[in-house]
């Protein structure tokens, strides 16, 4: 059984069903628990090996890395190295990595011959154990004056921040040759950029090109130190794993609606939604939004949707540069804002307003039916606004008329000021405008129009005729007899009269 971890447990529900041939069983559940068994063998890739050796090798050096593969899972896969026999004291191996070195202070004689039996067996419990074996022949030859360079590791890891400048010296590869034949290194691949430059015959590698963890995270580099001759080349790995550094903004998404539009009156509906992204990795890369302009007016949650937090009046203001600012989780984050404009439209929620509460207009009397006296005015806030007038005061509509459009205010009939009472020379009354919908209440006023007299009467004598007796020797100034004559106009002063008198002689 392959199992990816040792304690994984599978559990496989079964129904099963008792058959007698006639009559069945109610089906019953079982339930199946499969734990990892060991029942995979370690395995080497090869019956045996043969390794030839030179009488110049050094005690440490390598002889052959051996890998034996199991696919159990933990314990149960994990494989210890050994030599079993044929050693002879001259070589050592590594149980965990089965790398079998030349065993300290040992010389290698010309012509011996080796056949080591390596065992990889895993760790399960002894009594499940499995192992196999492997033979190793190694051949002793003499000196090899052509031995290829040998690097000081097989495989390199390393970390580096995409922050790293060029020219920064990033890992020494050199590599040793026991002939001390110069060497030159090489990137055989993994670099088809040329991001990397390493130095050809020092074996230092160098940042060539800026990097860019967004666009690449990692490299596998292999390596090769060559000394010139035939067959004398030799490889290395360098695995390159790259950091991030906060080097991108957050970037709000373009496509989404800029122009937005929101009904007045209403609080926490949604206006509109931003959405920013940041390549950077972590906190580096995790955006959050705050508004910058009308933060008593608007909120923005934590996924870019923008709200009202109070109800908008366009009567007030019907535009909005709303300034939405993207910011990353940095210690120190990087900002990007971006500009909405929000239109608030319209509800018809204002009554028409007049432009003055009292007209007062004064009317000469007898104005002809049909003379505009006055014009009034009102205006609506709201947008679709199509205010027309009436007059409210029922008994003044005998009297006066009201264009509903234009708010111009008639006479229908000519007014007589002596008609009125006396002391009262005016009409009082009310006057609505009412808006488009008419769902508000209309806006009122009042208006006084005050009628002003005209001498519209001739002053009358009391007596067509008037008889006086004067005597002949009358004196100059002696009264002869007392005209009277009155109109029906009011007096113009209380203290003197409206007529006056002389003689037509
Ligand atoms: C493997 O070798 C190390 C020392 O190299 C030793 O401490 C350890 O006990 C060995 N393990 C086995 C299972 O032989
Ligand atoms: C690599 O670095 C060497 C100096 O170390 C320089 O002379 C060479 O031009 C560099 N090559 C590239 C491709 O950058
Ligand atoms: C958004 O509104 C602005 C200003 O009114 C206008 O210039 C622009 O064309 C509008 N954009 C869209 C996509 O409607
Ligand atoms: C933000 O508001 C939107 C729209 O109501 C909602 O779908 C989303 O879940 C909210 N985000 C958070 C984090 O509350
Ligand atoms: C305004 O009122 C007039 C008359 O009632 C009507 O003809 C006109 O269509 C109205 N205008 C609007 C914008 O409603
Ligand atoms: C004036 O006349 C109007 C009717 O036109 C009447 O309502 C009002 O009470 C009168 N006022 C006085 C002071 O007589």
């Amino acid at each position: 059984m392959l199992l990816k971890s040792f304690f994984y447990l599978f559990f496989c529900p079964l129904k099963l069903v008792a058959s007698d041939g006639v009559q069945q069983s109610r089906p019953v559940t079982v339930d199946i628990l499969v734990i990892d068994a060991n029942d995979n063998t370690p395995t080497f890739s090869q019956v045996s090996y043969n390794v030839e050796l030179f009488t110049n090798m050094l005690p440490g050096e390598t002889v052959l890395q051996l890998t034996a593969q199991d696919a159990d899972a933990g314990l149960n896969g994990l494989i210890t190295y050994a030599i079993l026999a044929g050693d002879q004291g001259d070589f050592i191996i590594n149980n965990r990595t089965g790398r079998i070195t030349l065993a300290p202070r040992v010389t290698l004689t010309v012509g011996r011959s080796y056949a080591l039996t390596v065992r990889a067996s895993d760790n399960a419990p002894d009594t499940e154990r499995r192992s196999s074996i492997t033979t190793v022949y190694i051949e002793v030859l003499p000196p090899n004056n052509q031995s290829p360079p040998r690097f000081p590791l097989q495989t390199y890891n390393l970390e580096i921040s995409e922050a790293m400048r060029i020219g920064a010296i990033l890992l020494n590869l050199q590599a040793t040759d026991r002939e001390l034949d110069p060497i030159t290194y090489q990137i055989q691949s993994g670099d088809p950029q040329q991001v990397f430059n390493l130095s050809r015959t020092i074996g230092l590698l160098l940042l060539a090109k800026p990097l860019d963890r967004e666009t690449i995270d990692q490299y596998r580099l292999i390596v090769t130190a060559s000394d010139g001759h035939p067959g004398g080349i030799s490889t290395a790995t360098v695995s390159i794993v790259i950091t991030d550094v906060n080097d991108n903004d957050p970037t709000f998404d373009l496509t989404l609606p800029r122009n937005l539009t929101v009904r007045e009156e209403e609080a926490n509906v949604l206006v509109g939604q931003v959405r920013a992204t940041d390549p950077d990795a972590g906190l580096n890369g995790q955006v959050q939004y705050r508004l910058l302009s009308f933060m008593s007016l608007f909120t923005i949650n934590a996924t870019g949707s923008i709200f009202t937090a109070v109800p908008l009046d366009r009567e007030t203001r019907s535009r909005y540069d709303l300034i939405v600012e993207a910011s990353d989780g940095a210690v120190d984050p990087r900002r990007t804002t971006i500009t909405l404009l929000v239109e608030v439209t319209d509800i018809n929620d204002n009554s028409p307003v007049f432009s003055q509460p009292v007209y007062t207009v004064n009317v000469p009397e007898n104005t002809p039916s049909g003379t505009v006296i006055l014009r009034l005015s009102a205006v609506d806030a709201d947008l679709v606004s199509n205010v027309t007038y009436r007059i409210k005061t029922e008994a003044a509509r005998q009297l006066f008329a009201v264009n509903r459009l234009t708010g111009a205010v008639s006479v229908l009939q000519a007014l007589d000021f002596e008609d009125l009472a006396a002391g009262n020379s005016t009409y009082t009354f009310e006057v609505e405008a009412l808006d488009h919908g008419g769902v508000l209440p209309p806006g009122t006023a009042t208006v006084i129009v005050r009628i002003t007299d005209m001498n519209d009467f001739s002053p009358v004598f009391r007596q067509a005729l008037y008889k006086g007796l004067v005597a002949p020797n009358a004196e100059k100034g002696t009264v002869i007899t007392t005209v009277l004559a009155e109109d029906q106009d009011p007096p113009v002063s209380t203290q003197s009269p409206n007529e006056v008198y002389f003689c037509d002689l």
